[in-house]
């Protein structure tokens, strides 16, 4: 099933204070291949006990990794992103196994997951304070940063590299501590990068992972334990909402990353080529499992119905199969259960009046043994289908006609959400008019990829606080000392 250059990338135990460990129960759980449903690797299931023991050791641990140089935190995080590189095809195909997202797109996302190391290696040096104009001559004003302390990550399982890596990057930048938790679909990809921070050389204590299947209780553990003093959680809005009471008690601080219900808007004057590029890009990605994946296309009526036939055409290149064969460019959905709840919003949305224009035809082998669902392309949707209001999370694209701008703006706006939004035209007033009026936290403008690590990735209304990647996310690891002095 795996065959790895170096077989020891793939870990079974959690990583607690520089150790391999397993559950004190001594029991483990199932992590299955989504496209196959046979069972890839057992791992520790852990729970209440040793995720406080993983707390303890990185609170204890931070204290001696906040006094290292930043230069020599910018070295090691620097041998880390090395690691990543020189191990992508191994740590592509743990990711592809337990995941399902093709292979090139597993290689695409380590990369991506190394990027943000790699910058906030460099990111590192460059944490700044600042000297204030006092109001007497017998002052100094001063700004310092410090570490906020020991971080909590729980990270999905969409992403299993790059979201852990855009937390631990920043967390370890900062000279914070951390321990994560990774979802229980995926954790093969976490236990792999630990491996990697291990080899890199960065102290015990300061990077532990915690694997289970009882997020309540781990959750719990994180949120209640008060040397914990930040949360970063990437997932959904109702369990966001959640952690947020549960780190209310010692208010710790919180980065959230939520979901999303992103429109993709195209006005009458784009290049429609372009645009379907984008369309198939946004919404194809990881098979339409992404917050920031177009949502709801909302297209100008004048070129509704040559947009819906291109972007037709342009899916019949979907070839959907396991993410380990070649020439796959779509894989399976994460589970049973997924595969059911775009079922039932594409039911709905075809009662509510949709059509069907165009849907990948699936081989039956593909269907009976994992957990496939066919590329889809939805027309004359109507505006209030639960498609429009809950995120899809799969490869369903959902197209709704509109007539004026204001109308798109409106309708775009129309959600709960605030994560990501795109728009494609040629016009510059009309770039200047979406982009101020989109509520998003990041707007595409005639593209639809728009995450790297250079910029700052969050959303604003209830997808999230905070912003992860870019030079903005150092500021959610650090906490602001003013120094005044009296001479
Ligand atoms: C996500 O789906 O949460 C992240 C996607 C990305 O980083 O582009």
């Amino acid at each position: 099933m795996f065959n790895l250059d170096n077989p020891s990338l793939l870990r079974s135990q959690a990583f607690i204070n520089g150790d391999w460990c397993a559950a004190e129960t001594q029991k483990t759980f199932a992590v299955e291949n989504p496209a196959t449903g046979a069972v890839i690797a057992l791992v520790a299931d852990l729970g209440i006990a040793e995720t406080s023991r993983a707390i303890t050791a990185a609170a204890k641990a931070q204290i001696g990794w906040a006094q290292t140089t930043a230069k020599a935190r910018s070295q090691l995080l620097r041998s880390w992103f090395e690691l990543l590189i020189q191990h992508q095809e191994d740590l592509a195909q743990i990711l592809t196994l337990e995941q399902g997202k093709p292979l090139p797109e597993a290689r695409a996302e380590i990369a991506y997951g190394a990027s943000y190391i790699e910058w906030f290696a460099e990111e590192a040096k460059r944490i700044y304070g600042d000297v204030i104009s006092p109001s007497t001559t017998d002052q100094r004003i001063l700004v310092i940063k410090q570490p906020v302390g020991a971080v909590a990550a729980i990270t999905p399982w969409n992403f299993p590299c790059a979201m852990l890596a855009r937390k631990i990057a920043p967390a370890l930048a900062a000279g914070c501590s951390i321990v994560a938790k990774p979802a229980a679909e995926t954790p093969l990809s976490a236990l792999a990068l630990a491996f990697l921070a291990q080899q890199a050389g960065f102290p015990a204590g300061v990077v532990n992972i915690v694997t289970g299947t009882d997020s309540a209780a781990i959750g719990a553990e994180l949120t209640g334990n008060p040397l914990v003093r930040k949360l970063s959680f990437t997932g959904s809005t109702a369990v966001g909402k959640q952690l947020i009471r549960q780190c209310a008690a010692d208010v710790k601080r919180i980065t959230l990353e939520l979901g999303g219900n992103a429109p993709f808007i195209v006005l009458d004057d784009a290049d429609l080529d372009a645009a379907v590029a984008g369309a198939v890009a946004s919404k194809f990605r990881n098979a339409g499992q992404t917050c920031v994946c177009a949502n709801r296309f909302y297209i100008q009526r004048s070129i509704y119905t040559e947009f819906g036939k291109k972007l037709a055409v342009a899916m019949e290149a979907l070839s959907v199969g396991d993410g380990m064969d070649s020439g796959v460019n779509l894989g399976p959905l994460i589970s049973s259960a997924a595969v059911k709840k775009v079922q039932a919003l594409v039911d709905d949305a075809l009662a509510k009046g949709a059509r069907i224009g165009y849907q990948v035809k699936l081989d039956q082998k593909l269907f009976s043994q994992g957990y496939f669902y066919p590329p889809t392309l939805l027309l004359d949707v109507a505006p209030d289908a639960e498609l429009t209001r809950q995120e899809i999370f799969g490869p369903v694209a959902a197209l709704i006609p509109f007539d004026t701008d204001d109308e798109a703006i409106a309708m775009a706006n129309n959600t709960e959400y605030g994560l990501a939004g795109y728009c494609f035209t040629r016009s510059a007033t009309r770039i200047k008019q979406f982009s101020d009026k989109l509520e998003a936290g990041m707007v595409g403008v005639n593209t639809g990829i728009i995450s790297n690590e250079m910029a700052p990735f969050g959303g604003i209304k209830q997808s999230g606080w905070g912003r992860e990647g870019s030079h903005y996310s150092i500021e959610d690891y650090v906490n602001i000392k003013y120094l005044c002095e009296n001479f």
